[in-house]
């Protein structure tokens, strides 16, 4: 099956690998185009423009950083809209808002092409072993046509019906990580300033019933000051001010949430953006050391 994949930031080049090692044939473009030139050394080709990859593949996937990126790419000159036609189909696995895949949908639609809204939850790791859980939400026919490479991608793919659901998911998901990442930092520094071990929170932390994979994860290098790069902290305060919307939209009050999205931002204006979204334990170790 020949696939077609837009965007190679963290989560686009490791599941293009992941596509390639287990026998898709892939042609990539991404904005910054030497980023394409490792998928070539693994057997990818190029297209030079986005509708220039639809125009080669039946089905191109999309992961762009955030709304602006996901529009720029179907709506910009040469993007996706130019090329597409019955018989194409479109999947985007970009964490955006509901209002812009459901412009991108009908945009894609009104050519007659298909749509698949598909952000995935799971980050680096997950997404270079094939582990990433997919919230995909659109055309039935065109998740059941994928399915081949939604399961080379994931462990798990839901449908969850029209499209703007998978992109609600994903985005109460992040909103209860990011809020999950807050709380695990506030913690480990009210440990250490009451005169506790944090590792040995830690260790207590795993073996009840609030264990998780990303306390265990992040944990131990949270500790040493590193945020080794795996989700960036601009993208999680993205899908806080997101989901924050959505609440807005449904008269949801969300206040951990808001507080949650402060110390993103804080950690923003730090220049910690481009930091693993761990690295929100700095504003919080700050606040503490401040009050
Ligand atoms: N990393 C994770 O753990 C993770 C997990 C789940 C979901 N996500 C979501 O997946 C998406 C991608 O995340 P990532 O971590 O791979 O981000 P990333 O490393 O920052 O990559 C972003 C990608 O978007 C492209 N891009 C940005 N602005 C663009 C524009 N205006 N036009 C065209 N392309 C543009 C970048 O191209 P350049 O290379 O040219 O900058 C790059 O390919 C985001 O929506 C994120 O929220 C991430």
């Amino acid at each position: 099956m020949e696939v077609g994949f837009l965007g190679l930031g963290i989560m686009g080049k490791a599941i293009s690998m992941n596509l390639l090692r287990n026998g898709f044939k892939v042609t990539v473009w991404n904005r910054t185009l030497s980023k394409c030139d490792e998928l070539v050394a693994h057997g990818a080709t190029v297209g030079g423009s986005p509708a220039e990859v639809i125009k080669k593949c039946t089905i191109t996937i999309g992961m762009l950083a955030d709304p602006a990126a996901a529009l720029s790419v179907v709506f910009d000159k040469g993007g996706v809209l130019e090329q597409i036609c019955p018989g194409k189909g479109y999947i985007d696995m970009s964490t955006v808002d509901h209002e812009t895949s459901i412009k991108i949908s009908r945009a894609i639609t009104s050519k007659g092409g298909h749509f698949l809204e598909a952000p995935v939850s799971g980050s680096k790791q997950p997404a270079e072993t094939g582990q990433l859980v997919i919230l995909s939400a659109g055309e039935k026919a065109l998740y059941d046509e994928a399915i081949s490479a939604l399961n080379v991608i994931g462990k798990k793919a839901f449908f969850l019906g029209e499209v703007g659901n998978g992109a609600k998911m994903k985005l109460v998901v992040n909103m209860i990580m990011g809020c999950m990442m807050n709380t695990f930092s506030e913690g480990l520094v009210l440990a250490e300033k009451s005169g506790l071990d944090p590792r040995t929170l830690l260790d207590v932390l795993d073996l009840g019933g609030i264990a998780n994979p990303m306390f265990k994860g992040k944990g131990p290098p949270m500790l040493q000051s590193n945020y080794a790069l795996a989700f960036p902290l601009k993208h999680q305060q993205k899908d806080m001010r997101l989901a924050l919307a959505l609440g807005d939209e449904n008269a949801v009050s969300m206040p951990i949430a808001a507080a949650a999205n402060e110390a993103f931002k804080k950690a923003r204006s730090l220049g910690l953006g481009d930091n693993d979204f761990s690295a929100v334990f700095e504003v919080v170790k700050d606040l503490k050391r401040s009050s």
